[in-house]
């Protein structure tokens, strides 16, 4: 099947993608950073990285019509603090991210799988939160958030499987609405239908044990 290539400025290519990622490299300068996994049409992201311009953010997503929307509105806005990766994020953060070096994860409405029989694909399960973690710095912060109720018992547990977390807070609220900066395209879209939001922030102690 024909797929228009996308513009590559701001793409991590294959190669970027073979060994343990190196950030000085990859931004140039050495900075927090930061991942949204799942950025869809990247509207938290590039958002955040306006908002926060010395943080590098990576932005994970596999479907390349997505990252295409999000590396456009990129190459308008011109940030030099983003790098999108067309990948599957379980093989990105189990292979390439190497340990104590993630400031934050962002997780904003991953696919819900509703049906019992693809409960597996979620991507937020004990072993995938393991490497989060793994990844995370000390004091760093997972935060993951959905619309889906059952989703974020899931959730829930899956975080909750790992005692090594400083803490970790679950709240819902109304989805917010576009005045507020930081909400994603879903949430904006869900903030008409009124829907809740779950929202589940896990920390690292500040004493992670860095090995
Ligand atoms: C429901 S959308 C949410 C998009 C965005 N976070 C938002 O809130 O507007 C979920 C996104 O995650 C992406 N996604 C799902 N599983 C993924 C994976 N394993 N690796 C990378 N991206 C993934 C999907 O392609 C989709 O764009």
């Amino acid at each position: 099947m024909f797929t228009t290539p996308i513009d590559e400025t701001y793409l991590l290519t294959s190669n970027d993608l073979l060994n343990p990622f190196d950030y000085t490299a990859i931004f140039g300068r050495t900075c927090p950073v930061e991942i949204e996994i799942g950025v869809g049409k990247g509207r938290f992201l590039l958002d955040e990285a306006v908002r926060r311009p010395d943080t590098g953010f990576l932005g994970i997503e596999r479907v390349r019509k997505y990252l295409r929307m999000t590396h456009l509105r990129l190459n308008e806005l011109g940030c030099e603090n983003v790098r999108l990766i067309c990948e599957d994020a379980g093989y990105v953060i189990r292979q390439l991210v190497v340990d104590n070096s993630i400031a934050a994860y962002h997780v904003y409405f991953p696919d819900p799988w509703p049906k019992r029989k693809h409960h597996k694909r979620r991507i937020i399960q004990p072993d995938f939160v393991r490497h989060l973690y793994r990844t995370l710095i000390p004091s760093g912060v997972l935060r993951i958030c959905t619309d889906h109720e059952q989703y974020a018992h899931h959730i829930d547990l899956a975080v909750k499987s790992l005692p090594e977390w400083e803490e970790v807070r679950t709240w819902s609220e109304m989805a917010r609405t576009e005045e507020s900066s930081t909400a994603t395209h879903f949430e904006v879209k869900y903030s008409r239908e009124k829907r809740m939001v779950y929202w589940t922030e896990c920390c690292c102690p500040n004493e992670k044990p860095i090995r």
